[in-house]
């Protein structure tokens, strides 16, 4: 039934009134993997991931959970996921381990309940803290507590919108660590929105790159990043004409150009060219000063496909801003 496949999603669209802010996207999330979903501030992350989850109904297409109809079976698609949401979500006045116990029983988990819940408690470092009230923990620790709380019922799927928004940068290594270790520990699905570039970079097996409503790439990191060409290797050299001569027709060389003070050549691995062109250089008595490599990131990745940066401001936020005046003085 499952044939490996846990989220398969179908032209989905989601309209608020006149806006489209899922546009038809389809994707697969396998059985087992950690899946990103990356893009700027209302790309339409929030949408789809509530569409998944059953808290907001599709305009049009399909999602089936490891084989169920989302639309159709709702209760049993529910019992199949954990979600962790993009807003804070948790009762301050209670301690962390009563979150917990009160989560547990509203998905009915009865056999072994304290156990479970003194596990993931653990899983996600909270020990110490787990018999305070929730007001007195950080940012960080509210985070882990909710993450831990989205996997108390051992769901099938983790939805992770947004996981470590606005924690610092350790913290979110912490985070991004026990993401790992659930999805290690129990095989569990992991899906997450996110978008910081190297969040989607250190965690996900698969990335789909959504702007406006709509997927734009899809793939491994690695696959995306090789999308753009390759590596761009910059060399320093003196004569320089003579060694594009040299090395032009090498076929590790997919563009050669020339630069200010050398060569500007574009390779799959910019690492075999380096030798090859230093070692051609050499016998010919041509002096190299400097070689770098640049790998694309998948920040470069994003700008070649939308012509902006993950980070700009949306569209609808500076129409706004700038109807209201902006800061233009
Ligand atoms: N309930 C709603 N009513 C009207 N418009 C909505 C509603 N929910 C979302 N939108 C709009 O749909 C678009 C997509 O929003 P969504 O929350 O899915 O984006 P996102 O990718 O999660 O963004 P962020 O990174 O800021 O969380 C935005 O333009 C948003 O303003
Ligand atoms: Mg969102």
């Amino acid at each position: 039934m499952s044939d490996g496949i846990a989220i398969e999603v179908k032209k989905l669209v989601k309209k608020f009134g006149s806006l489209t802010a899922v546009n038809g996207i389809s994707f697969n999330v396998r059985e087992g993997e950690i899946f990103g979903f990356l893009g700027p501030n209302g790309a339409g992350k929030t949408t789809t991931i509530s569409m998944i989850t059953t808290i907001l109904s599709p305009t049009s297409g399909s999602i089936k959970i490891y084989g169920t109809d989302v639309a159709h079976e709702k209760d049993a698609a529910r019992q199949l996921i954990g979600i962790v949401f993009q807003e804070p979500s948790l009762d301050d006045e209670l301690t962390g381990w009563e979150n917990l116990d009160f989560h547990a029983r509203l998905y009915g988990v009865k056999k072994d309940k304290n156990k479970i819940i003194a596990s993931v408690i653990k899983l996600v470092g909270l020990e110490q803290a787990a018999k305070r009230q929730v007001k007195t923990y950080s940012g960080g620790m509210k985070r882990r507590l909710e993450i831990a709380r989205g996997f108390i019922h051992k769901p099938k799927i983790l939805f992770l919108d947004e996981p470590t928004l606005g924690l610092d940068p350790q913290t979110r290594r912490k985070i991004w660590d026990y993401i790992k270790e659930i999805n290690k520990r129990d095989g569990t699905t992991i899906m997450l929105t996110t978008h910081y570039l190297e969040e989607a970079d250190a965690l996900c097996s698969r990335i789909a790159i959504i702007d406006n409503g709509k997927i734009i790439r899809s793939g491994t990191s690695e696959e995306l990043k090789r999308s753009l060409g390759g590596d761009v290797v910059r060399i320093g050299v003196d004569k320089k004409k003579q060694l594009f001569g040299l090395v032009k027709r090498n076929k590790l060389i997919k563009k050669i150009k020339e630069s200010n003070d050398g060569l500007e050549i574009t390779a799959t691995d910019g690492t075999k060219v380096i030798p090859i062109v230093a070692k051609i250089a050499d016998s010919h008595k041509i002096n190299i000063s400097y070689a770098t490599i640049k790998r694309p990131s998948l920040e470069d990745v994003f700008i070649r496909l939308t012509g902006k940066s993950i980070r700009d401001e949306t569209p609808a936020v500076s129409a706004r801003f700038r109807a209201m005046g902006g800061m233009r003085r």
